[in-house]
């Protein structure tokens, strides 16, 4: 077990901490059983970051940790808008990018990787988040510490009370206020080399793309998203 912090008692979750790990979401992956729902393991540095479609996710001295839940919930949709408010909140005007990246002014802000346990039956669901806090010029990543100056804690503790906040809300309005903040809604984007409009997210959190050929639904893929309007 990692040292233990009580920053986040008060609203119900139990953070541990570590300088250094390979992945926050692989540690809770291997050893969920021995933690609590609403643990959640913060990194100072990952060795071995991990991202959608099996990507490297570099965090040095960004907010990087993982969150471990042992309830079935709608992750996929309340952990990119719980971002996302807590950011409006303060005056930052980021977006969705369907399914659950965070972009700010066109550029990658934060990453969500869920992952869920199953061994015949859900046990639990891991749930990773980074968030730049620099700029990544590698891949066009923005940072958020030029535009706050609440510490990394407190923009964890924010976003705890916004999932939880959120929990409490039906998919229904869930999905509407996803809808709201979705940056890809009614523009054009390419999937699989054709050009498609978005045009809706499912109540199960799936896009809807059409063109004047088809009509098709897009369950957790990629897309590119056109600069032109
Ligand atoms: C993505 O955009 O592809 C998702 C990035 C998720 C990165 C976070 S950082 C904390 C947690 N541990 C990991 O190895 N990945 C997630």
């Amino acid at each position: 077990m990692y040292s233990r912090d009580c920053f986040c008692d008060s609203i119900g979750y139990k953070a541990y901490r570590v300088d250094t790990i390979s992945s926050t979401n692989t540690y809770f992956k291997e050893n969920y059983e021995k933690y609590d729902d609403k643990s959640i393991l913060i990194a100072k540095n990952q060795t071995s970051g991990r991202g959608r479609f099996n990507r490297v996710w570099e965090s040095d001295d960004d907010i990087c940790f993982s969150i471990l839940y042992k309830k079935k919930n709608y992750n996929n949709i309340i952990i990119p808008l719980a971002i996302t408010m807590v950011l409006n909140k303060l005056n930052i005007s980021a977006g969705i990018k369907w399914p659950n990246d965070i972009y700010l002014n066109n550029k990658k802000l934060a990453g969500i990787l869920i992952e869920d346990i199953y061994s015949s039956k859900f046990c639990a669901s891991v749930v990773g988040i980074g968030i730049n806090m620099t700029d990544k010029k590698e891949f066009d990543g923005i940072g958020l510490s030029k535009y706050t100056n609440l510490s990394k804690d407190q923009l964890i503790f924010m976003i705890l009370e916004y999932i939880d906040k959120l929990s409490t809300v039906s998919i229904d309005i869930l999905i509407d206020i996803y809808r709201h903040y979705n940056i890809i809604m009614n523009r054009k984007i390419t999937y699989k080399n054709n050009t498609y409009l978005a045009c809706d997210v499912t109540k199960d959190g799936y896009l809807v793309l059409r063109n004047s050929k088809d009509t098709i639904t897009v369950t957790s893929d990629e897309i590119t998203i056109h600069s032109q309007f």
